[in-house]
């Protein structure tokens, strides 16, 4: 019972990867559907432009920004925060609202947005340094070597120290709100220095 329950959402899973992938192929060749994908969305994401800016810049350095952004990351996210494997009080709520075109056209629209560089002040040289190791050796291969990722990876450049500090904390404390992510693997190979290091890195690479 069980297998067969679990073989049905890693159907219904792959269904709707693959119903995205064409949804944003669809709209990638055809200009004013993209028009009005990003037109329906600029309407729908101001439920979300108090915590994560109008452009995807949080306005917050504990709230990612969702600024260019691969869109199958923040449409796999979405899945994850609707089905709970992946929990935040404000965040399961809020996917919940959307509907699957909604979330399509959201995915695009942040995707498309610029990221801004980081306001707080520049960190230590000799920390982004050692950062900037750390990530060639454990992380690039995943998140690409200027760390934009690709389709399910996500972008982890220019994101606040705080917010990438807080989101390694919890996959080295194996917290459960992040269960069956391929990081907590990872973030067992980091100490408390290397959290800091890769963070300040992260945080002042430009777009
Ligand atoms: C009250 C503030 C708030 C609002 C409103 C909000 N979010 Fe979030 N969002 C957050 C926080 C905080 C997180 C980080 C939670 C976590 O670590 O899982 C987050 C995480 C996310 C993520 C995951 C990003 C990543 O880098 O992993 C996505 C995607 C997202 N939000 C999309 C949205 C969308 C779309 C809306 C509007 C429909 C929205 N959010 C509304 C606060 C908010
Ligand atoms: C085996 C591939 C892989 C490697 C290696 C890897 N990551 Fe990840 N990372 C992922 C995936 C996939 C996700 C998104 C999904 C998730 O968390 O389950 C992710 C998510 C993240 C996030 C959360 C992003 C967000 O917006 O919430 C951060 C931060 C991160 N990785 C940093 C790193 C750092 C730093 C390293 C190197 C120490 C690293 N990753 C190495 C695959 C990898």
């Amino acid at each position: 019972m069980g297998r067969v329950v679990l073989l049905w959402m890693l159907l219904c899973a792959s269904a709707q990867a693959s119903e995205l992938m064409e949804r944003l192929a669809a709209l990638e060749q055809d200009p004013a559907r993209r028009e009005q994908a990003y037109a329906a969305a600029q309407e729908r994401v101001l439920l979300c432009s108090k915590c994560h800016g109008k452009d995807g810049n949080s306005t917050r350095e504990h709230i990612p920004n969702l600024a260019g952004q691969n869109p199958q990351y923040l449409f796999d996210a979405f899945e994850q925060y609707v089905d709970g494997q992946r929990t935040d009080f404000v965040m399961n709520q809020a996917a919940r609202l959307l509907t699957l075109n909604e979330r399509v056209n959201i995915a695009y629209y942040f995707s498309q947005q610029k990221v801004l560089p980081r306001t707080e002040a520049a960190p230590d040289k000799a920390l982004v340094e050692r950062g900037a190791q750390r990530f060639a050796s454990v992380c690039a291969t995943c998140h690409g070597a200027n760390a934009l990722g690709h389709d399910g990876f996500p972008r982890i450049a220019g994101q606040s120290r705080v917010y990438l500090t807080h989101a390694l904390q919890r996959y080295r404390n194996k917290d459960p709100s992040r269960a069956g992510s391929p990081m907590l693997a990872v973030a067992a190979l980091l100490d408390e220095d290397d959290v800091s290091a890769l963070s300040a890195y992260l945080s002042q690479l430009q777009p």
